[in-house]
Order: structure tokens, then C-alpha cells, then sequence
């Protein structure tokens, strides 16, 4: 009987100590984490401010995109500018500004003719005076601001890959969790692959028709030089997303703006989408992500 009551004893005092350790666990329990879908602002918050402009930049940032997009070309003089188009008429007063030089192509400007562009109006009149920045300028802005966002670059054009690795090197942004890279150049990523640090991604971008040929032989060609794929949003199948992990390859999809496509998407296990929105994957469930420390 008194050994009963002793063990008793014992076992309450042991339950008594472990206590405090079991609430802890408790408390530190998190739920299994949310696969987390990479918001990449799509030019910028382009849905709310002129594309590659600094102040589409900026907002991105506050509504706390993971990494802001970056379309990159080279002027006439060999500057590096973030601009969509091949040509300026479609985002710049060009045509009022130069009326004799159509068909207006970046590359037939140098950066100080670029300069004198209104890259704003032409969205909403509350962004006159708005420029066509240069990729220095877009880090310096995000430095100066304290926006720690990660940069998702896309070489519009092979051969200006040195320059776009020296630049982003000079800034200390050339690493990993600092910058992305994509192309639907082939030859621009493998050309990159050489002048960044391991674990820097290449994500190769795909048009609709390709996606839609021969999807596994594309995969494995891709497979061997770069780390993820850029599908547009009429291709992506669960199909593609599962046979693009089976090789390893991140899947992001572009341009994803829809709440029901976001919500399709995000259930779909796509690793990344471009919106024009960035404010709205935050919204949706199965988007939703761990919040930021
Ligand atoms: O990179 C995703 C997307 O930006 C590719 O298409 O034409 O918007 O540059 P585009
Ligand atoms: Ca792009």
C-alpha cells in the first residue's frame, strides 16, 4: 500500500516538473506551413502604376511582393533600361517627343534622349513625369528606401548578360534571395549561368505555343541549364506542374491577375505567379503565406 502511495507521489511530481516543458511544445506547435506561392510583381504593381516605372516599384514593395519583376534592355548607348516593348510607343510620349524617329526603338536611342520621355502619362495623368528608369536607378530607389525585395530579372535581349551580372554585382544584390533570373532566351540564361553564384535561379520562360508542343522533351532539355519554368497562364495543367517537379523545375505562371485563377493556381501547387496585382494573392486562401519576420 505505502509503496502505491509513494509511486503516486512520484508520478505526480514528474508530471508537475514536465509541465512547463509540454506547454512550451504547445505553444511552439505551429500548424504544417502553407506551401508559399511566390508573388512576383509583374513589371512593377502594374495594375496600379505605369509598368517599370519607379513608382510601380515601390508600391510592389509595400504591398509586399516577394520579388518585383524587371524587364531589361540595352539603349543605343549600351544602358541598361527597364522597359517591356522592343519599341517606346506603347508607355512614352516618343511620338510627340521624336515625331521622325518611328518606329521608335529602344535601341535607337541613347539613355539621355530616353530621358527626356514621359513613361507616365500615358497609364494616368496623376504619373506625369514619370521616367524610363535605368536598372541602376531601380536598386539605387530600392536601396535608398530601404525596400528589401528581391529583384526578378528578365534579359529581353541575349548579350547583355555581363553587363546586367556586373551591375547588379557592384550593388551587392548578385545573390542568392537578392535576384532572380528568366528569359525566353535560352542562350541569355546559359550565357548567365557562368557569371552568378550557385543557387541563383534561372527560370526559362516558355510562350503559349511551345507549352503546347511536345511538353516532356521541353522539360528535359530546360532541365539541364535552368532551375524552374515560366508557363503562361492558358498552358498550366496539373499535368505540367507535376512533370515540371518531377524534374526539379519551379513552376511560375504569368500573368495571373484573376482571384479565381490565383486561388486555381495556388491549390495547384504553382511555386510562383506574376500579377499585375500584388496586392491580391494576400487575399485569397490558398495564396496566403506565412506572415514576414
Ligand atoms: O516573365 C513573365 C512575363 O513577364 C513574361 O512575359 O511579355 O510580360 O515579359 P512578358
Ligand atoms: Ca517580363
Amino acid at each position: 500500500m505505502r509503496r502505491i502511495t509513494v509511486f503516486r507521489i512520484y508520478l505526480c511530481a514528474l508530471f508537475l516538473l514536465s509541465l512547463p516543458i509540454v506547454l512550451a511544445a504547445a505553444a511552439a506547435w505551429q500548424p504544417p506551413s502553407q506551401p508559399k506561392t511566390t508573388v512576383i510583381a509583374h513589371r512593377g504593381a502594374s495594375g496600379h502604376a505605369p509598368e517599370h516605372t519607379l513608382s510601380s516599384y515601390r508600391l510592389a514593395a509595400r504591398m509586399n511582393a516577394d520579388y518585383i519583376e524587371v524587364d531589361v534592355r540595352a539603349t543605343k548607348d549600351g544602358k541598361l533600361v527597364a522597359l517591356h516593348d522592343a519599341t517606346l510607343a506603347r508607355t512614352t510620349n516618343v511620338e510627340t517627343v521624336y515625331p521622325h524617329r518611328s518606329p521608335w526603338r529602344v535601341s535607337d536611342f541613347s539613355l539621355r534622349e530616353l530621358k527626356k520621355l514621359d513613361a507616365g502619362s500615358w497609364f494616368d495623368p496623376r504619373f506625369a513625369g514619370e521616367c524610363v528608369p535605368t536598372l541602376d536607378e531601380v536598386v539605387r530607389m530600392l536601396k535608398a528606401e530601404h525596400v528589401n525585395v528581391p529583384l526578378y530579372v528578365e534579359t529581353k535581349q541575349p548579350g547583355i548578360e555581363r553587363a546586367v551580372a556586373r551591375l547588379l554585382q557592384k550593388h551587392g544584390v548578385l545573390q542568392r534571395r537578392s535576384v532572380m533570373f528568366q528569359s525566353f532566351h535560352p542562350e541569355s540564361l546559359q550565357a548567365l549561368r557562368p557569371l552568378i553564384p550557385r543557387g541563383v535561379p534561372l527560370i526559362q520562360l516558355v510562350g503559349e505555343k511551345e507549352a503546347r508542343s511536345g511538353r516532356d522533351e521541353l522539360l528535359q532539355q530546360i532541365a539541364v541549364y535552368a532551375d524552374g519554368i515560366g508557363l503562361p497562364l492558358p498552358a498550366v495543367t496539373e499535368e505540367w506542374v507535376r512533370a515540371a517537379h518531377g524534374r526539379g523545375l519551379m513552376v511560375h505562371v504569368y500573368t495571373v491577375n484573376e482571384p479565381h485563377d490565383l486561388a486555381r493556381l495556388c491549390a495547384m501547387g504553382v511555386d510562383g505567379v506574376f500579377t499585375d496585382y500584388p496586392d491580391r494573392p494576400g487575399r485569397i486562401a490558398a495564396c496566403r503565406r506565412l506572415p514576414r519576420h
